[in-house]
């Protein structure tokens, strides 16, 4: 008896509810789990809006085949509603109020046994990522990938309601600098020759706001071989937009309205207007252009607490012109030295040579590796203009600037995880501006833009490129602007460069001779000369904005099919070898290093 064969679904398992009480329903899912009991097999069915639980008698000749049912066997049956009896609710269900009783009963496709439970999120990731279709099936995978499409549309949606016009550009393209190595593609056409997929559409929305479209949004896939680390993949999204006649405050407000709108959707709250700050000012109260702004703890500048100390790591350093800086971490009075001995770990990582620690106990004690160089008056001093209080410990650090302060942001928002003392109930948002334009690479010997090379310097700098100041090049601010959750970087955008004589300027500055600039950039150049509105844009990166309003701290979970952090997938084992045939006749030979 093939009772499928003539029928429809009539509802998804995580619909139902009493008011189907009594009725009869079609239903179609995968076993989750079952239970015989009484001669009657219990059934949780699934599907991707969620489980109900189903009863059947296998004695029943249209329910036989219940007996042969294990987990991951897909199912399709037919059956009553009921209302379980009181006292039988399963709260922990949404459908828990009811139940279905079958009547007949059917297997479409049987199932191996899975390697793990779907919904057991303590399976190790890399099985969840060879296994991910069935890894997919867990209910708050789905969750998270019904809720980013969700965000899409509502994104598509209101981009267009506001003028927006989606425009796709090529994925076989040339190199765009973001300043992350390009994915390359061979040509076997052109032989030798290779598209670069693109790090972003930036010089392509550029070219449209050329072309007159006025503006562009879309939803980008961006490919970008760098470092991955938890919120980075070499693959991902971005609600990328481009606005003609325009300034920063124009596009500032159209995505904050894009941000209050997504967030009173899917939190359900009014996000209030966000504050912007300058990134000056970010890197010396947070040690950070992207603050956590849950954490309430800020840095210290101690240089002039500290002029002429006598503690020569700290004088050498206010010598050299540098900046010392403390931390008041809450808590931690009564950590160990070798506890201590990590965080210094911490801070040498991010480049400091050391970390000074004062910390202060229950009884009002304080204790410090360099107690010595300080009388006992002094040391208090610093632990109170520090912030620091009773039952904690003031982190000192002295480098340059860039050093001290990205050392205490690092422990700043280590230790406030660490120490479970965020407040996670609230989203915290924040704009970052007046980024500096260029920043000098000691590994490349040159000055590299920091945000990319199409972004404006304000127009009180513009001398300083004009005459070539090198030494000022540093305090040149860009009219750069980042949107900030929690820590997140989760937007960024710039007002570009409109001119031509100016980005020839800028090229110059990041050190490109002609013949780099006609190669890499000749088109675009040539464009510019054609009539280019005064232009900006942002781009949001999708997975980060839908990992936070999933809740979750993974960017790979809210990516279908993510790779690993070796920009690995592990599920299709790719990258991979390729045909010998294939790559003769793209002309690729491989040295005997890429051979092992
Ligand atoms: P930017 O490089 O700042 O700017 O990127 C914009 C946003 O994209 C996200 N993002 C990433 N997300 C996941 N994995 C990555 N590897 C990754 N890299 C970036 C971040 C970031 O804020 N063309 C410019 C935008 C513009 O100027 O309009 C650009 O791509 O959330
Ligand atoms: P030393 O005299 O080198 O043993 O250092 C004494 C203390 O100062 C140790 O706790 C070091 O970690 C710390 N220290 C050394 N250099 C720095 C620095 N640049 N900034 C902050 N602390 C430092």
């Amino acid at each position: 008896m093939q009772f499928v064969k003539n029928v429809k679904r009539s509802h998804y398992c995580g619909e139902l509810t009493n008011a189907q009480s009594g009725q009869e329903v079609i239903l179609m899912g995968w076993a989750d789990g079952r239970r015989d009991h009484g001669g009657l097999v219990f059934i949780d069915l699934r599907d991707r809006e969620g489980l109900v639980q189903v009863v059947i008698d296998p004695n029943l000749e249209t329910c036989k085949t219940a007996k042969n049912v294990r987990n991951e066997y897909v199912i399709a049956l037919k059956g009553i509603v009921r209302t379980r009896p009181e006292g039988m609710h399963n709260k922990n269900l949404k459908t828990g109020e009811i139940e279905v009783e079958a009547t007949h009963f059917e297997i479409l496709s049987e199932a191996e046994t899975p390697p793990f439970q779907v919904d057991d999120a303590k399976v190790q990731e890399n099985l969840r990522l060879k296994y991910r279709y069935l890894d997919l099936r867990s209910l708050r995978q789905q969750k998270y990938l019904k809720l980013r499409h969700e965000c899409m549309q509502l994104v598509r949606k209101t981009l267009s309601d506001s003028g927006f016009w989606e425009v796709e550009t090529p994925i076989l393209y040339k190199s765009t600098p973001e300043g992350a190595r390009d994915y390359l593609v061979p040509s076997r056409v052109h032989p030798g020759n290779f598209y670069a997929l693109p790090q972003s559409p930036q010089t392509l929305k550029q070219l449209l706001m050329i072309s007159g479209f006025d503006k562009y949004f879309q939803i980008a896939r961006c490919f970008r071989d760098e470092d991955l680390r938890a919120d980075r993949q070499p693959e991902f999204t971005q609600i990328d937009l481009e606005m003609s006649f325009v300034d920063q405050d124009d596009v500032m407000a159209l995505n904050e309205k894009l941000c209050r709108t997504i967030w009173k959707e899917f939190k359900g709250v009014d996000i209030g207007q966000i504050p912007v700050m300058a990134y000056d000012e970010a890197m010396n109260r947070f040690g950070s252009d992207r603050p956590d702004l849950r954490i309430p703890w800020e840095l210290k500048d101690l240089n002039l607490e500290l002029n002429n100390c006598g503690f020569k790591v700290f004088d050498d350093v206010i010598a050299r012109g540098d900046c010392i800086k403390s931390l008041a971490v809450p808590g931690i009075g009564d950590y160990s030295r070798s506890q201590f001995d990590k965080l210094t770990a911490v801070a040498k990582q991010m480049g400091a040579k050391g970390l000074v620690w004062i910390k202060k106990g229950q009884d009002g004690s304080l204790q410090s590796p360099v107690s010595k160089f300080f009388t006992e008056d002094k040391l208090q001093r610093l632990f109170e203009f520090s912030g620091g209080s009773d039952g904690g410990a003031v982190l000192i650090v002295a480098d340059t600037f860039q050093v001290t302060c990205s050392a205490l942001g690092h422990l700043r928002s280590q230790l406030a995880q660490e120490l479970n003392t965020i407040d996670t109930s609230c989203d915290k948002f924040l704009w970052v501006t007046d980024f500096p334009l260029l920043d000098f690479s000691p590994e490349e010997g040159r000055w590299v833009a920091v945000h990319h090379p199409f972004t404006a310097p304000q127009d009180e700098y513009l001398h300083i490129l004009d005459k070539k100041e090198e030494s000022n090049y540093s305090t040149i601010k860009a009219k750069a602007y980042d949107l900030v959750c929690n820590g997140n970087e989760i937007a960024g955008g710039s007002i570009r460069i409109h001119r031509q004589s100016v980005q020839q300027t800028i090229f110059q500055a990041l050190g490109f001779n002609e013949e780099e600039v006609q190669r890499k950039f000749g088109f675009f150049n040539e464009a510019l000369s054609y009539g280019t509105p005064p232009h900006g844009g942002i781009a949001w990166g999708v997975d980060r904005l839908v990992m936070i309003l999933c809740g979750t701290d993974a960017i790979r979970d809210v990516i279908a099919f993510p790779k690993t952090t070796k920009a690995y997938d592990l599920m299709a084992e790719s990258p991979g070898i390729v045909d010998r045939e294939q790559l003769l006749e793209l002309g690729i030979r491989l040295t005997n290093s890429a051979k092992e």
